[in-house]
């Protein structure tokens, strides 16, 4: 059995992929996954696109310097947070916590007075960032997700999140991209990084026991 530390040992950010697609009960586990990950209160303030079109592919491509995993993966998923929280969105989702819990919305005053004292203290560029954060658990739960069904994948930041946001008509959908993750196979022929071993922090350099 595949257990989560060893398939994080066999992960590797893939920088060349070959071209095969991913079965979709895989991509089904691995969106479940991500549909799955905590975000601060359980708001979600973000959406995930799932590309699988070539066309679309290759118009993101030169927004993201060219990298080949765009093109030669079997989808890219692109997270995308809103571009603002309103209490409208908050309402929204107490109705989705009302609904799903049977229980009546006045309930939730409490919980809703919360998330707007949060929500209220940001401005809009804090609203952003307090939402990427959020975004970003998701993609640590995909890659995660993704290693263990042995799909491979790439956390991709290498992007400009303004012509992505033009080519994908995200201003106009209230959302701002922050991370993208393709994923496919490795092309272990051309991808020098397959061999590469792994560096990461030694424990003692990373964890402070106190
Ligand atoms: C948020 C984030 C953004 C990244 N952006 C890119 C990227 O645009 N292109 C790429 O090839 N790798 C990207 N990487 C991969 C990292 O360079 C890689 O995860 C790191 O060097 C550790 O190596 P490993 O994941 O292969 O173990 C990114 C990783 C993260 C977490």
């Amino acid at each position: 059995m595949n257990t989560l530390n060893t398939q994080l040992g066999w992960r590797y950010a893939t920088k060349r992929m070959n071209g095969k697609e991913v079965p979709q009960e895989k991509l089904n586990a691995i969106l479940e996954a991500i549909r799955l990950a905590p975000s601060s209160y359980g708001l979600t303030p973000y959406k995930v696109l799932v590309i699988k079109d070539m066309e679309l592919r290759k118009k993101i491509q030169p927004a993201a310097w060219m990298q080949p995993q765009i093109v030669e993966g079997s989808h890219l998923l692109v997270f995308a947070v809103w571009d603002n929280i309103t209490e409208k969105n908050v309402d929204d989702y107490m109705n989705l916590v009302s609904t799903t819990r049977g229980m009546p919305v006045t309930a939730l005053a409490d919980f809703k007075k919360y998330i707007m004292g949060t929500v209220d203290g940001l401005d809009q560029t804090g609203k952003v960032t307090w939402a990427a954060k959020q975004a970003y658990i998701a993609l640590g739960v995909g890659l995660s997700a993704a290693a263990l069904e042995e799909v491979d994948s790439t956390p991709m930041e290498g992007f400009d999140p303004a012509k992505l946001d033009e080519v994908l008509g995200l201003k106009e959908k209230g959302l701002k991209s922050v991370v993208m993750m393709a994923i496919g196979y490795r092309d272990v022929a051309t991808d020098t990084s397959a061999g590469y071993k792994k560096v990461r922090r030694a424990k003692e350099d990373l964890f402070v026991n106190m």
